[in-house]
């Protein structure tokens, strides 16, 4: 494998890192004077936890913990991923780490990566592909068990089966993995409960100027106000906009109110649902560059990663925060 020679700089951090104890890092692993060069292609920075999820991945690739990590950001196209992952092989990194931004439109790319010899490690959302061989491992959410879990909390929390259940969704980036399986969970569940009625579905592509603005429209639109009981936002950044939008129109979010139901459950998410003005916030954890990691150092290893690795996510409501659970989180 193509590794890149430390910096002077770099073999002294990673020695004083060794003798300090600080941590394992792959630098003592590796041959000494070598980097593991990761080429890693970012969606872009639509929401906070994208934010949270690129902050992650820096955290863990540095030249001290053994590393080159190439970043870059795709600013929300495709187009832009596809010719990083070329640069990259161009540049022969260890391995590419690629945030797809939708599941489709990926085979050629791949196969390119792949006829390199360079492993692909998919990180937060799935691309659709012929060949699974194409992508080395993946890590990330199960976007339809966090779908799931949302309708189930909207069938507890509307347990009346004659009443209506007027809904508005805001979908996030359409085609996305994160987009689909949560969008599944609400359309399925909406079949099945006859009283569910899907007003109309926006597309908010997971940003909050975006869902204000889709939002804002569609209640301006109304010929007199809105009977609304649920809106289901699929991130975070998508539903500050929507309340927003609400909440400008007189609306009262939260329980008896609009029920805004989220996906992430970041930070300031969680403080709005402490607060009331968020019923549900389903989480999605964007903490995953140690995970990724893992991922490296087993292929380094000359061993095989697991090829799906979800983790584990959790839901809140009002009931199960405190101001210390909210101030501690991470993201
Ligand atoms: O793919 C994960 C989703 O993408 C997160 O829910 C959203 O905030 C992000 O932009």
């Amino acid at each position: 494998m193509k590794k890149i020679l430390l910096t002077a700089l770099a073999v002294l951090a990673a020695v004083v890192g060794s003798a300090c104890g600080a941590g394992q890092d792959l630098a003592g692993d590796s041959a000494e004077g070598e980097l593991v060069v990761v080429g890693m292609s970012q969606v872009g920075a639509e929401s906070d936890w994208r934010v949270a999820n690129s902050e992650s991945m820096k955290a863990v690739f540095t030249e001290e913990r053994g590393y080159r990590l190439l970043f870059e950001d795709a600013r929300q196209k495709q187009e832009n991923q596809i010719t990083a992952i070329r640069r990259f092989i161009q540049q022969q990194v260890d391995y590419i780490v690629l945030m797809p931004i939708s599941e489709t439109g990926w085979d050629s790319v791949l196969q390119e990566a792949r006829e390199a010899g360079i492993p692909v490690i998919l990180v937060d959302r799935m691309v659709d592909v012929e060949d699974e061989g194409l992508y080395a491992a993946h890590i990330g959410s199960d976007f339809r068990r966090e779908g799931q879990s949302a309708v189930d909390w909207m069938a507890e929390a509307y347990p009346d089966q004659w009443a209506p259940v007027r809904v508005v969704h805001i979908q996030g980036t359409l085609g996305s993995t994160a987009q689909l399986g949560r969008t599944a969970a609400l359309e399925e569940a909406a079949a099945v409960h006859e009283n569910w009625e899907l007003l109309i579905q926006l597309d908010g592509d997971f940003t909050q100027a975006k869902a204000y603005e889709v939002m804002t429209e569609y209640l301006d639109r109304l010929p007199a106000r809105g009977e609304i009981d649920v809106v289901y936002c699929e991130n975070d950044n998508e539903a500050f906009g929507a309340i927003q939008a609400l909440e400008e129109r007189g609306y009262t979010c939260g329980r008896g109110g609009v029920d805004v139901i989220t996906f992430d459950a970041t930070r300031n998410a969680l403080l709005d649902c402490m607060n009331g003005r968020i019923s549900l916030a389903v989480e999605c954890n964007p903490l995953l560059g140690p995970l990724v990691e893992e991922a490296i150092r087993t292929m380094e290893s000359g061993g095989t990663p697991e090829k799906h690795r979800y983790v584990e996510e959790r839901v809140f409501t009002q009931d199960r925060l405190t101001p210390d659970f909210v101030e501690s989180r991470k993201y």
